[in-house]
Parts: structure tokens; C-alpha cells; sequence
């Protein structure tokens, strides 16, 4: 049987997470829903009368969705579920204002996950990203390895662009590795970095590197700020996709997720941004790469920095 994937949440990033997922054409069914009557059911025509243009047969069905947990009956079976639900930032705010707001939607989306996809792989995107990570897997009671947070993908993308744009090359060329949060304690890797396999380092000085760091740890506000309502979701949907592929297809594809970190590094019991395969089972294993001192040093940081929030998150 075809696989089944669900996106809770039909904003911006929920639906073009849909769309994408549709237009790769591996599944059998997308479920978009929101709590936004009509709105689900609207977006799901529309992609389906794209069908015939795209050229997929993916079907996409909409489905409204109340706190009661009605309409939830259409994700029954989900293999894979990417939970967008929760509000975005506005201009001037940082994800982890959206903490207390979003952490009751994030909690209820998981029950009604746990009750009616009780096998998914659980793939989270709302912000503050690892503590909703970690609130999912608490409200689910799922398996750690089978819920996982989407930001290390986004944020490795928003490296990779700055220093292809900043070089001029193509971005196909550029390989950038980022760890820990997805915030304030997001830790580039520029010993991980290279361009045609040369070390970023020998192509760019240590200044330019750091500079273009900050844009990374900054990459998510920049667009907030323009945008002036709402949040980035070209690169996030694409990196929440891909995901949800890797998983459908089994590939084992490493790539940075936020994932349940238990002695890897010498951190242990808490969800961060790290490298992990990624298959049929979520996060088939955690992939330790070579770190400098004082990259190690900051991952240790994040990681301390997203247990103290991780820890109150479990009483909202
Ligand atoms: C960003 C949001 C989606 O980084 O976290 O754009």
C-alpha cells in the first residue's frame, strides 16, 4: 500500500510543505489540515486540479479540524506526520516568545496523533523548534527515534546560499554543516565547511566567516522582518519535505535534525540539532562528526541552554 503523510497546519509552511510532498510523487495520499474551516478542503482542491500539470497522483485531501479532536479521523493510518500547527513570529520577536502559545497547540496536534496515527514518524517544525520537538515526543509518548525536529536542514540551506552567494559559485559546489539549536545557540560547523572540497576556511577570512554565521543564526528573522507578517516557508517547507521523503523512502540519508541526543558528544537526554540518519524508523542513528574544541564547546552549551527549556515545557 502507498504511503500515507499528514501536515497538520495549512499556513504558509504547512502547504507548500503539502505541495512539495504532493509534487514528488512517492505518496499515495497528502492529508492537510487546520483548524481554519474550509480552508484545508480549499487548499487540497486546488493542489489536486494542479495534478494533471505537475504530473503527479499523489491525491491531497483537506480536512477542517476542531479542538475537540473532530476531522482528526482523516490522518488515521499516517505513516509519517509533519506537525507546522502554532503561530509564527512577528517582526521584532524571538521564537522563544512563542513558547507558552505555541506549546498548548503543539501538545494538543500530539495526542490527537497519538490517538489516531499511533505508528507515524513524527516530524515537528513549530517554533520554539526543540522544545516543540520535545513536547511532541512527551505528548505522544512515541518512541524517541520516531519524532524529530526540522531545523538543521533550513539552517545548513541558509549557510550553504550565503557562502555561494558571497563566493560566487554555484551552491552546488558549497557543503555547510550547522548543530545545536535552532535559536540563539545554533552552532555552525565552518571545520565541516567546504566549496569543491576545498576548507571554507582557505577560501574565505575568518571574519567573512563569522559574518556570514550571524546571517545564518539571524537567517530566520531577516525574512520575518521583511515579510513584516508571518515567517520563511520556501526553504523550510523544502527542508521539512525532504525529511518526510528520506523517511517514506527509507533512504538513511544523514542529515542535521533536531533528534534525542543520549551520550553522543558526552551530551546526554535532550533533543538537539545534530546529524542523524534518517529512514523508515525516524532517526536510525545519531552521526558523530569530528568537532574543534570550541565547536564541541558551544554544542554543549546549546544543548544545556535547550534541557533548562526543554524541562519547562513539560508542565505547559
Ligand atoms: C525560520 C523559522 C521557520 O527559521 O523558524 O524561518
Amino acid at each position: 500500500m502507498g504511503k500515507k503523510v499528514t501536515v497538520v497546519g495549512a499556513g504558509f509552511y504547512g502547504s507548500t510543505t503539502a505541495q512539495r510532498l504532493a509534487e514528488y510523487d512517492v505518496f499515495e495520499t497528502v492529508v492537510l489540515t487546520d483548524i481554519i474551516e474550509g480552508k484545508p478542503e480549499g487548499l487540497a482542491l486546488d493542489l489536486n486540479q494542479s495534478r494533471s500539470i505537475e504530473g503527479f497522483e499523489t491525491k491531497v485531501i483537506g480536512a477542517t479540524t476542531g479542538v475537540d479532536g473532530s476531522g482528526y479521523e482523516a490522518i488515521a493510518g499516517s505513516d509519517i506526520v509533519v506537525i507546522t500547527a502554532g503561530l509564527p513570529r512577528k517582526p521584532g520577536m524571538s521564537r522563544m516568545d512563542l513558547l507558552e502559545v505555541n506549546a498548548k497547540i503543539v501538545r494538543g496536534v500530539a495526542e490527537q496523533v497519538a490517538k489516531h496515527a499511533p505508528n507515524a514518524i513524527v516530524i515537528v517544525v513549530s517554533n520554539p523548534l526543540d522544545e516543540m520537538t520535545a513536547l511532541a515526543q512527551l505528548a505522544t509518548q512515541f518512541p524517541k527515534n520516531r519524532v524529530i525536529g526540522q531545523a538543521g536542514m533550513l539552517d545548513t540551506a541558509r549557510f550553504t546560499h550565503f557562502v555561494a552567494e558571497e563566493l560566487k559559485v554555484p551552491v552546488g559546489s558549497v557543503k555547510t554543516l550547522t548543530l545545536g539549536s535552532h535559536g540563539d545557540t545554533m552552532v555552525p560547523v565552518p571545520s565541516r565547511c567546504t566549496v569543491d572540497g576545498k576548507p571554507l576556511s582557505d577560501l574565505l577570512p575568518a571574519e567573512k566567516i563569522e559574518e556570514l554565521v550571524t546571517r545564518t543564526r539571524n537567517g530566520g528573522a531577516e525574512v520575518v522582518a521583511l515579510l513584516k507578517t508571518g515567517s520563511a516557508y520556501y526553504a523550510p517547507s523544502a527542508a521539512a519535505a525532504r525529511m518526510a521523503k528520506a523517511v517514506a523512502e527509507d533512504s538513511g540519508e544523514v542529515m542535521p535534525v533536531c533528534a534525542w541526543v543520549d551520550g553522543e558528544y558526552g551530551i546526554s537526554g535532550v533533543y538537539l540539532g545534530v546529524e542523524a540518519a534518517i529512514g523508515a524508523t525516524g532517526a536510525k542513528n545519531i552521526v558523530l562528526t569530528d568537532l574543534s574544541e570550541s565547536e564541541l564547546a558551544g554544542l554543549k552549551e546549546a544543548a544545556e541552554a535547550v534541557r533548562a527549556k526543554q524541562a519547562d515545557v513539560a508542565g505547559l
